[in-house]
């Protein structure tokens, strides 16, 4: 394997030619933050969390995705990586639904959640439309589009770990969604209910079915599109 000479925060190294950004960093112990990267699983760049400068480049780039060349120099902490990271993440905590409080995967269970305490992110600028979709109440796994922050993993695990593949994402901009085909529910498709979505999903936009979504179940209606945020009143004798 060809190596190349690069330089990262001022350290010289010396790695394959065919390492990113991120994986030479690990080398020499610089943390870069990532969400939407797992290794060898989901390496797509669509979250931009692990944005570096890199000199001579116009653009801030992914260091998951970003291959290493001779002579590369990177900086992974300068302040404009630092705001650029903090605006991406309240970019996708302006669009999640954060009811931490009852999500299953709170606290600091929540990759997104340690995220904006790692970068101080206590406040989101952005205040905007929120996609209000319906839950999608399957055999055994419960999928809440309004907490899906479309890093993929999900859909990787899916189609690649567990060649199964009834994920995928759809539509583009605002309307990019995770979608089984025709929208239809994952219990309608040939789901095998493995869970390993659940397992790869950095939030709580997958988890597995309860006591109380059957509940939900019996009393929700996805086709009224309607996003059922409180407890239904229970009648004490
Ligand atoms: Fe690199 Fe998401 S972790 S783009």
């Amino acid at each position: 394997m060809n190596k190349v000479h690069i330089t990262i925060d001022g350290i010289k190294l010396y790695v394959p030619e065919n390492y990113t950004i991120l994986e030479a960093a690990k080398e020499v112990n610089i943390t870069i933050p990532t969400l939407c990267f797992l290794k060898d699983v989901n390496e797509v760049g669509c979250c931009r969390m692990c944005v570096v400068e890199v000199k001579g480049a116009r653009a801030l780039q992914a260091a998951c995705v970003h291959p290493v060349s001779e002579g590369m120099e990177v900086f992974t902490h300068t302040p404009k990586v630092m705001e650029a990271r903090k605006v991406n993440l309240e970019l996708i905590l302006s669009n999640h639904n954060s009811m931490c409080q009852t999500c299953t995967r709170s606290w600091m269970d929540c990759e997104l959640q340690s995220l904006a305490n790692k970068l101080s992110v206590d406040n989101v600028r952005f205040e905007g439309e929120q996609k209000k979709q319906p839950l999608d109440i399957g055999v055994s796994i419960v999928r809440d589009p309004n907490k899906c922050i479309l890093c993929r993993r999900c859909v990787s695990a899916c189609k690649n770990i567990q060649t199964v593949g009834v994920i995928d994402c759809v539509n583009r901009g605002f309307e990019t969604k995770i979608a089984a085909p025709f929208n239809l529910s994952l219990a309608d498709t040939p789901c095998v209910n493995c869970g390993q979505c659940i397992n790869y999903c950095p939030v709580g936009a997958l988890h597995e079915k309860s006591d109380i979504d059957k509940v939900w179940e019996a009393i929700y209606d996805p086709d009224k599109h309607v996003v059922v945020q409180t407890a239904p009143a229970v009648r004490v004798a």
